[in-house]
């Protein structure tokens, strides 16, 4: 095995990126795949690529997951352990206004890397679901073991289907899939979309914050190391089949066949206006705030349960966000010279 890869999708992206660190680091053979697409900034996609290339375990190919033959064809020879498939077409807000990117990256690329799977036999496939799958469920704290049946915008509607194609594949290939569920992740090197982001660099340039649903939003904040940690418990636990598996009373969270799926979150529920203090705090600074009404396809109230993951694989989230948010504009600071 000490000669193959572990395949890292979405290599140049928040979580793939922090992912292939961490595994370099630990002198693992990295090959990374990213098609650089300019759903935000694309420098700092470039900035965390050029962190990687210092390392001679990393390989990176710009490819686009939707092109199956180049996808073929590139990694036709590349000798492939696991694959940790971290890219996708993320937000829950742009997928109302460009469903397509959707469909593209999250349906036709996650069925490439099914089929990539298959033909190169690889041990574990890991990918990267959301907690938006528990859509207009309010059974508190989201369980792997409910249902998930309601979603409430397409993109958690293709992060279901990839669930559903990943258990297909399961059963037909007696390929071992895990699926994670991950709950609003941040900290440094973090996606410009999302709302602390948004909220440092509007704070700092003295612009109004538009705070949607007055704020009332409560969110399991999970910080990226904590994420890291989880997703490498998860990769290095194989699933098998599992005669456990009652058809009568079917567990949605696992399966008679080498099918996972895990919640990670810090286990936290912290409203948006205390994440938003904090924020202050840190930054010495006030917001100029515009508070506005719930928009659509938001889910208002997240919670997780980690209950599966901390008893099957110990897993342990450490940092709260006193310390998450504090690094994070640490970073933000240091990276964009403020
Ligand atoms: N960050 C979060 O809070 C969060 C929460 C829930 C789920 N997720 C999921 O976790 C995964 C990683 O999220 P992230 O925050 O790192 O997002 P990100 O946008 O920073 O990273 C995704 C990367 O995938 C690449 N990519 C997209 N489509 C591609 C394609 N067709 N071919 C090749 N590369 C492609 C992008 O260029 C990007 O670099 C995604 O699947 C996302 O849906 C993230």
């Amino acid at each position: 095995m000490k000669n193959k890869f572990d395949l890292i999708t979405g290599v140049a992206g928040f979580i793939g990126f922090s992912l292939a660190l961490k595994l370099l680091k630990k002198k693992k053979l990295v090959l990374g795949i990213d098609n650089l697409n300019p759903y935000y900034d694309v420098n700092l996609k470039k900035a965390r690529l050029k962190i990687l290339k210092k390392y001679k375990n990393f390989t990176f190919l710009k490819i686009d997951l939707t092109n199956d033959s180049i996808l073929k064809k590139k990694l036709n020879k590349k000798r492939i352990k696991s694959i940790y498939h971290m890219a996708a077409q993320a937000g829950v807000r742009y997928s109302l206004e460009a469903p397509r990117e959707y469909i593209k990256s999250n349906i036709i690329g996650f069925f490439n890397i099914l089929e990539l799977s298959k033909t190169k036999k690889i041990k574990h496939l890991i990918y990267a679901s959301s907690s938006s799958v528990y859509g207009a469920n309010k059974n508190f704290p989201f369980d792997e073991k409910n249902s998930c049946t309601h979603p409430i915008q397409l993109y958690a509607a293709t992060k279901i289907s990839n669930e559903s194609m990943a258990h297909s594949y399961s059963s037909l290939y007696n390929l071992p899939t895990s699926g994670i569920r991950f709950f609003t992740v941040y900290g440094p090197w973090g996606r410009p979309d999302q709302a602390l982001f948004i909220f440092t660099k509007n704070i700092l340039n003295k612009t109004k914050i538009n705070l949607f649903n007055y704020g009332n939003h409560t969110r399991d904040f999970t910080y990226i190391d904590d994420i890291v940690n989880g997703i490498e418990k998860i990769g290095k636990s194989i699933p098998k089949v599992n005669k456990k598996w009652n058809p009568k009373k079917p567990n949605p969270s696992f399966s008679k066949y080498p099918y996972q799926i895990y919640n990670i979150a810090s286990n936290r529920k912290v409203k948006l206006t205390k994440y938003l203090d904090i924020l202050e705090k840190k930054l010495n600074m006030k917001a100029k705030i515009k508070y506005l009404p719930l928009q659509k396809g938001d889910v208002p109230d997240v919670r997780s349960s980690i209950k599966k993951i901390k008893n099957q694989l110990n897993y342990n989230p450490k940092i709260n966000v006193e310390i998450g948010i504090s690094r994070f504009v640490d970073w933000y600071k240091s990276y964009y010279n403020k």
